[in-house]
């Protein structure tokens, strides 16, 4: 095949003009009336999201990180407890608890799925464990059920990070209404975005929801006679240009979701008998499709996926990233005691991990280019 370039990040096909009119109209609006609020955008999101996610309330805030943070101080998380969670995501689905001064507890994830293991997370509790993060990583449901049992038994309410996962199904239905709460992000590389940040909390539990709501702006609580101050907040609400642009993404969220899923499936594939990978599990229809994240099955070469991610990129100009490093390898991490003690599957599969360049507008022969460059990349290793 002739080289052509497919760079890791390529985000055409999520940003459009509907969103463009969308931003115009607040922008034009304010600049008559020169402000911006209130806005009704917010509310009429909060709804579209809650609906979509199949979530009773939906909170959206101004990333996935806040989302977390106002969980962790929901469920008055601090100093002397532990929350468990997984070791194969971003830092901050684990920084999150240590910013409320709690000590974070690794638990194995499933060397299939790549998610947090119920069976691991079982382990690991003790009388200090307040919470548990779950992440529906790449965008593929975590085992919802495993976890509902873990709280129904202890108590231990269990907060979803679903940054990875608009529009995740679980079983056939939406994932936003399980577990305590789920945080979504609509951070820009993300499947939608609010013009770059943004996040949201949904929860099916009203009392939950309405302390997220607090936080999220100075502990106010709107409706009464006049406005009290019931606890104390901070801002971490999105602008309306964001809330406007929420609407428009919302609106088309399935159509984007339906081929980036479409262009997974393809590489599996057209990957499927190649022995030296390991192929991700579940896409297809229910998965959010966020990340294609193909495993070198380093059991079977000789040589490393760094390696492997510079022949492509040099020899084949394709881009690759790494999700993730083990959390506990970051030096901030590491710097307060954290290590893979108890998580061998993690550190495996984290030393295993390639994402590969798929977005809404990789087209079904770029999809075909990477699949011959992958095969010709591991041939070429093989050789030496
Ligand atoms: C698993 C996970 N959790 C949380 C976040 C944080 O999201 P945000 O950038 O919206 O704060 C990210 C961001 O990439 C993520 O991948």
């Amino acid at each position: 095949m002739k080289i052509r370039e497919i760079p890791f990040l390529a985000l055409g096909g999520v940003i459009a003009q509907d969103d463009i009119d969308a931003t115009n109209k607040v922008i034009s609006a304010a600049a008559k009336g020169g402000n911006f609020f209130p806005m009704p955008e917010e509310n009429d999101f909060q709804n579209a999201f809650a609906g979509h996610e199949g979530a009773e309330n939906a909170i959206a805030v101004n990333s996935c990180g806040t989302a977390l943070d106002c969980c962790m101080m929901a469920l008055e998380i601090k100093e002397g407890d532990e929350v468990i969670t997984t070791p194969l995501t971003f830092v901050c689905s684990a920084g999150t608890a240590i910013g409320q001064g709690a000590k974070v507890v690794f638990a194995d994830i499933d060397e299939t799925t790549m998610n947090l293991n119920p069976v691991k997370v079982r382990e690991k509790i003790t009388n200090w464990t307040k919470a548990i993060i779950a992440v529906h990583f790449t965008g593929l449901a975590c085992n919802i059920d495993g976890f509902d049992k873990i709280a129904a038994e202890t108590g231990i309410p269990v907060i979803y990070d679903a940054a990875h996962a608009v529009g995740t199904k679980y079983q056939g239905s939406p994932i936003g209404g399980r577990g305590k709460a789920t945080c979504y992000s609509f951070q820009s590389n993300k499947n939608m975005t609010c013009l770059g940040e943004g996040g949201a909390v949904t929860t099916n539990d009203p009392e939950f929801g309405e302390k997220v709501r607090q936080l999220k702006t100075f502990g106010y609580v709107y409706g009464g006679p006049s406005l009290r101050v019931a606890s104390i907040g901070f801002n971490y609400r999105m602008t309306k240009p964001q809330y406007a642009v929420g609407l428009t993404q919302l609106a088309k969220i399935d159509a984007i979701i339906k081929v980036r899923q479409q262009r997974m499936v393809q590489l599996n594939n057209l990957l499927a008998d190649v022995s030296e990978v390991i192929l991700p599990a579940g896409h297809g229809p229910g998965h959010g499709s966020h990340l294609y994240v193909l495993r070198l099955n380093t059991d079977k070469v000789a040589f490393t996926t760094e390696e492997f991610r510079k022949r492509l990129l040099e020899k084949y100009k394709v881009g690759t990233a790494k999700h993730y490093p083990p959390v506990w390898s970051w030096e901030a991490f590491a710097d307060l005691g954290y290590n893979g003690e108890g998580c061998p599957l993690a550190a495996k599969a984290c030393a295993q991990v390639i994402s590969m360049p798929i977005f809404p507008g990789t087209r079904e022969e770029d999809v075909e280019y990477i699949a011959w460059a992958v095969k010709e990349t591991l041939a070429d290793l093989k050789r030496g």
